[in-house]
């Protein structure tokens, strides 16, 4: 495998002990994907944040690794944690202090604390083309498909090793030859909603794998499209094509790969597999994290009950004076998923995310209704 100097340093410990453990833990990846190189990045996603992910073990090791006194080397974003220290939620204490300790310990390393599983919203937007290092699922499909960065589908071990060593290896979706579509998604069935796009791409993130090229009538909004990848990430999916809409999707021929038609029998099974209960103490939107569009639809429909509305923390500063509906709580810095709802009193979720209605149910055993935003306020 080619090294440059600065890995062959690395590597004989004058950059210190953590940083050797961190190249060689991409050498490893290297070596287990036959990639013949290490390439730069302009950015690294780290998740592993919340203590209800981590645990204490995870805590341990994050300690040692920040006690080598070492520093990410590339502009680093961080997850959503377990908590929002600003709200007026009531977070259980013990937790609230073991999630502060966690952030602490990213941030001696570095790490910029935006707590989001939409870097894009908030500073962290790579370019076309650009090779990142990015972890959560939901980030890693939306940048390879709506940005068109370059990433694999990383660990929250090797995004942060990525992140101290400023490269990764050259292998899988950073390679062009490996972005081509592997399956064409004709949908026979009207797209109306936003939990529509979620309830697909969760039946084919369940079903398939590979990269799917989605040829839909209806145009989709940007929040559409991560609502999509993020429901086709709860498989082994890490990137999609939408037919005239993702960058990326007019380079390549797709007459000659498998197809599918879907209609309205896979749409509805998706939605039974993810409805567990009628009746819920709340509604809870944004994830991925919600963007302004999202956050306008709720205040627009002006809530009856209580909304809770899982955003960025510069999206929350923005929304702070302009919500006078108090069914409506904007949180930041963590989400329904992983922040220990479960503990707080909340047994069931409305939910218009087939994401956040997967893990709530097999996470955090909550009950959860999915639907669309208009159909969970209307019930
Ligand atoms: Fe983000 Fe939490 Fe969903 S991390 S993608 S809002 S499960």
């Amino acid at each position: 495998m080619e090294l440059g100097k600065h890995e062959r340093d690395i590597l004989k410990g004058r950059k210190g002990e953590g940083m050797k453990k961190a190249l060689e833990i991409l050498i490893i990846l290297a070596e287990i994907h036959n990639a013949k190189r290490l390439i730069p990045i302009t950015s690294a996603q780290i998740s592993g944040v919340s203590y209800k992910t981590i645990g204490d073990a995870g805590l341990e090791f994050l300690k040692d690794m920040a006690e080598a006194e070492i520093k990410v080397n590339t502009p680093t974003t961080l997850n959503p944690a377990g908590v929002d220290f600003t709200s007026e939620l009531k977070f259980p204490e013990d937790f609230v202090e073991k999630q502060r300790e966690i952030i602490d310990t990213y941030t001696k390393m570095g790490v910029l604390p935006s707590c989001t599983c939409t870097p894009y919203y908030a500073g962290n937007l790579p370019r076309m083309g650009d090779h990142i290092a990015w972890a959560e699922s939901s980030a890693v499909i939306y940048a390879n498909s709506v940005l068109g960065a370059m990433t694999n589908r990383e660990s929250a071990l090797s995004a942060l090793s990525a992140a101290l060593v400023g490269k990764v290896p050259d292998y899988g979706l950073h390679m062009k030859e490996n972005r081509a579509p592997t399956l064409l998604v004709e949908v026979e069935y009207p797209i109306i909603s936003e939990a529509d796009y979620a309830a697909l791409g969760y039946h084919i993130g369940q079903n398939y794998e590979g990269i799917p090229y989605f040829r839909i009538r209806k145009k989709p909004r940007a929040e559409d499209l991560k609502t999509l990848g993020a429901a086709l990430a709860t498989g082994q999916v890490s990137m999609f094509h939408y037919h005239n809409i993702t960058p990326e999707a007019s380079y390549y021929h797709i007459d000659k790969i498998e197809k599918v038609e879907l209609g309205q029998k896979e749409v509805s099974e998706a939605y039974e597999k993810l409805n567990s209960t009628e009746d819920v103490d709340i509604i809870a939107v944004g994830c991925p994290h919600a963007g302004i569009s999202e956050i306008l639809d709720v205040i627009k429909a002006d809530p009856k009950r209580e909304v809770w509305v899982f955003t960025s923390k510069n999206l929350k500063e923005l929304f702070r004076d302009r919500i006078d509906n108090e069914n409506i709580k904007l949180i930041a810095d963590t989400c329904m998923v992983v922040s220990p709802l479960e503990k707080m009193g909340i047994k069931s979720i409305g939910v218009n995310s087939a994401k956040a209605a997967f893990y709530s149910m097999n996470l955090s055993n909550l009950k959860v209704k999915f639907d669309s935003l208009e159909n969970l306020l209307r019930d």
